[in-house]
């Protein structure tokens, strides 16, 4: 059939020129739109759509890249016989389904994506979120080098389930030194961060409808866990002590989860007498206590507090640390101190859920450690946390002006900033006209179980440098006069309805 025969040809307008005469050309083939065996002469076909000559080169370059023009050459470009098959349709969207499962269910009902607190903010510029690690060029070289070390060195067999011996003497040594927790390598299973040990500790204790106490506020996360498998929560009070022991409902509950270095979000350190109480509790009961340690480095002021797990001396606590906090989130690797009696379980539960953490990075992280990489890096994170936290906290006291009130709690990588007299909603205006300019504000209202008749904010620094966290205060303080303007000398201020402050270990908080 002669090539010159009418082409009806339409490009879609999507994307580069000689792409979509591509695809139009293809679709004419398939069609069979091409009026012969031929295509036109490329000079004729560019003439007749109006496009350069090299346009319908590529094109007719792609088509036969692709087996759509057949190989030969010279006397014109030949359709292909057959055609290249077409590309399957695309998958048809599944509609979602209900819940499969019991559990399906559970975890739909308390995990919704979209309402994680502490996500990104959408075009923010500065975001005072929590969890975010401190940049760290220095950490990232040493990192990369540990961990082309350990790739050389290490098995390439499973890692045992318990984790590898040498991290696990890493780890004890650390949390001799720095916890004061002495354990030995038998009692440490590694584990992919606090969450996954909360799975675990679940596993290993709790059947679907136990009691398990809680922190209110409290880290969200370990509750959703918990939540999943069926455990009732009950949430207990936390004050300048830290938990209220007395709160925990007697004999019935399984398990308590508690912050005592940091309480998490207030930064309460649990006193000493509590601590007592709650191991008192836990023997007199049977519960068991889990205790998350999860910044435990990082303390600007006074002694760094010894974990709940060095005075247990019945073994009712199970430990737990991460390395989220002092290397970084994406590294998932953690530890969990078993008690003697549970340590047969606890592995099982670990071989069952994952066999084993990744052994090149549990290599790599023993290394660092032990060669005292691990421990340089803390000394130099905790300098320049102390900064940026001090630049917060001055920043924030001098705008101030009676709208805020700060719980410093002279530890970990956050604050928590009340609003006096201001409830949720309020506090939700604010972060919205934040948000509006590019800033990024918490609410701290996802961590309590309960309503609370006073709002504040959860504020990370550890991911802002110094200047970053000055620009962030200006638009902090461009907010916090939009929405709460400070009333002239003549109107004194509403005097707000209270709930006592919340003080820190040395009676603290800081009313600015
Ligand atoms: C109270 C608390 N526990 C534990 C973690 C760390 O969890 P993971 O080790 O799973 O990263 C966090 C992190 O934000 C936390 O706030």
């Amino acid at each position: 059939m002669p090539a010159e025969q009418p082409m009806y040809l339409e490009l879609d307008g999507d994307g580069p020129l000689h792409a979509q005469l591509t695809r139009a050309l293809k679709a004419a083939m398939r069609g069979g739109a091409c009026g012969g065996t031929r295509l036109p002469p490329t000079r004729l076909l560019a003439q007749e759509l109006g496009l350069s000559r090299n346009t319908v080169l590529a094109a007719y370059e792609q088509l036969r890249a692709e087996g759509f023009i057949d190989g030969r050459t010279g006397s014109g470009s030949y359709i292909a016989h057959p055609l290249p098959e077409a590309p399957p349709p695309p998958p048809v969207v599944q509609q979602e389904i209900g819940p499969q499962s019991v559990r399906a269910r559970r975890m739909r009902d308390c995990h919704d994506h979209s309402a994680i607190p502490g996500r990104d903010v959408t075009g923010a510029v500065h975001s005072f979120q929590y969890g975010v690690p401190m940049t760290n060029p220095a950490l990232t070289t040493a990192w990369a080098r540990e961990l082309s070390r350990a790739a050389q060195y290490t098995s390439p067999k499973y890692p045992p389930s318990q984790g590898l011996l040498a991290l696990r003497e890493a780890t004890c040594d650390y949390l001799a030194r720095r916890r004061g927790v002495h354990v030995s390598p038998q009692d440490i299973l590694i584990v992919g961060g606090t969450q996954q040990a909360i799975a675990l500790i679940a596993d290993v204790l709790l059947d679907p409808g136990d009691t398990v106490a809680i922190e209110e506020p409290h880290y969200d996360a370990i509750r959703k866990v918990l939540l999943s498998r069926g455990a009732s929560m009950q949430a207990v009070g936390v004050d300048a002590q830290g938990l209220v022991v007395g709160e925990i409902v007697q004999r019935r509950t399984k398990l308590v989860c508690v912050t005592p270095s940091h309480q998490f979000p207030t930064g309460a350190v649990m006193s000493l007498r509590r601590r007592t109480e709650l191991l008192g509790h836990a023997s007199r009961t049977g519960a068991w206590i889990f205790e998350d340690d999860y910044d435990g480095e990082f303390r600007y002021e006074g002694k760094p507090v010894p974990a709940l797990r060095s005075l247990d001396r019945d073994n009712r606590v199970v430990y737990v640390g991460t390395f989220s906090k002092a290397m970084f989130p994406a590294l998932r690797l953690g530890y969990l101190v078993m008690p003697p009696q549970l340590r047969r379980d606890f592995i099982a539960a670990k071989w069952m859920a994952d066999f084993s953490s990744p052994g090149i990075e549990q290599a790599a992280l023993a290394h660092f450690i032990a060669s005292g990489g691990f421990e340089r890096h803390l000394r130099l994170t905790a300098q320049q946390l102390k900064l940026r936290r001090e630049a917060l906290i001055d920043g924030l006291r001098a705008c101030s002006r009676g709208r805020l009130q700060i719980e410093d709690s002279q530890a970990g990588m956050h604050l928590v900033v009340w609003l006096p007299g201001r409830g949720d909603a309020q506090v939700d205006a604010l972060v919205r006209h934040a948000q509006g300019q590019g800033l990024g504000l918490y609410s701290i209202a996802p961590y309590y179980l309960r309503p609370q008749d006073r709002g504040g904010l959860l504020m990370g620094f550890g991911g802002l440098s110094v200047p970053q966290i000055e620009q962030a205060l200006v638009l902090f303080r461009q907010s916090l006069d939009a929405v709460f303007p400070v009333l002239s000398a003549m109107q004194p201020p509403r005097r707000p309805v209270q709930r006592p402050t919340m003080r820190n270990r040395r009676g603290r908080s800081r009313a600015s």
